[in-house]
């Protein structure tokens, strides 16, 4: 069975658009507050919490992470940058899984995948602190051979593979050499011994092909859930969800 990693970054977008200066992140009027979302969310079956602790502060901020890592029942997944500053903070805050993603102060979310193949020495770093430190480290890249043979190289346990540009192309021409390209590179990354997660905007319809990729371990979704559970509320955004993950 797919698990699904629940990225509640989106809760806390729509907290900062209202309380970024409230000099609290819970409490009275501030609301909502992730922790409670991701509370709600296991309960309606999520298997993991990801967060994303981006550089600007924009959404999830220091206290919500901290907070999750002594709340949660299930697994903590940090997204962070390969930087020596998350680093520390991770090796501090032990989840039990980090996944390494590439940062850019002016993109509205996560762009591209990681070039491991460019930032080599930083991403080797990286990897080796957290195998130190008992943390599985996941690299979000692009389904690219050189990304996944480097990876599998540099002895990180997880890839999740970046569907974003099969989504995007998913009602236009490309999608069959988008599906393509992630479903070979899940095969080349599981022959190599890494475990395959996918993610990025992936959602209610395209679910249904996304959940075909070969040898997925997880799925991290975030905005179609958080979008979702704004009319159904969260559980039956999770429930709904997971449905269609197992077809
Ligand atoms: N995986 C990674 C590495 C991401 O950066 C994101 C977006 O924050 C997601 C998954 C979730 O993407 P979406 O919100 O489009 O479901």
């Amino acid at each position: 069975m797919i698990l699904l990693g629940l990225n509640i970054d989106h809760c806390a977008t729509l907290r900062q658009a209202r309380y970024r200066d409230a000099g609290t992140t819970t409490g009275g009027p501030v609301e909502p507050d992730p922790v409670t979302f991701a509370l709600l969310s296991e309960r309606a079956g999520a298997d993991g919490i990801t967060v994303h602790l981006r550089e600007d502060r924009r959404h999830i901020q220091d206290r919500d992470v901290w907070r999750l890592r002594e709340c949660i029942g299930t697994r903590l997944n940090l997204e962070m940058a390969c930087t020596p500053e998350m680093t520390a903070f991770a090796l501090k805050l032990k989840p039990e899984f980090v996944c390494v993603v590439p940062e850019n102060r002016q993109e509205i979310t996560t762009e591209g995948g990681l070039d491991v193949v460019g930032n080599r020495d930083r991403v080797r770093a990286c990897v080796d602190a957290m195998n130190a430190a008992g943390i599985k480290a996941s690299l979000f890249i692009d389904p690219d051979e050189p990304q996944i043979e480097l990876s599998a190289k540099l002895g990180a346990p997880f890839v999740e593979l970046h569907t974003g540009a099969y989504a995007t192309a998913f009602h236009g021409p490309r999608r069959a050499a988008e599906f393509q390209r992630l479903r070979l590179g899940a095969v080349r990354a599981h022959d190599l011994g890494l475990t395959v997660n996918a993610g990025h905007g992936i959602n209610y319809v395209n679910i249904a092909e996304v959940r075909t990729l070969p040898h997925l371990h997880e799925l991290n979704i975030g905005h179609s859930i958080v979008s979702r559970a704004v009319f159904t509320g969260i559980d039956e955004a999770v429930r709904e969800m997971k449905a269609r993950m197992r077809g």
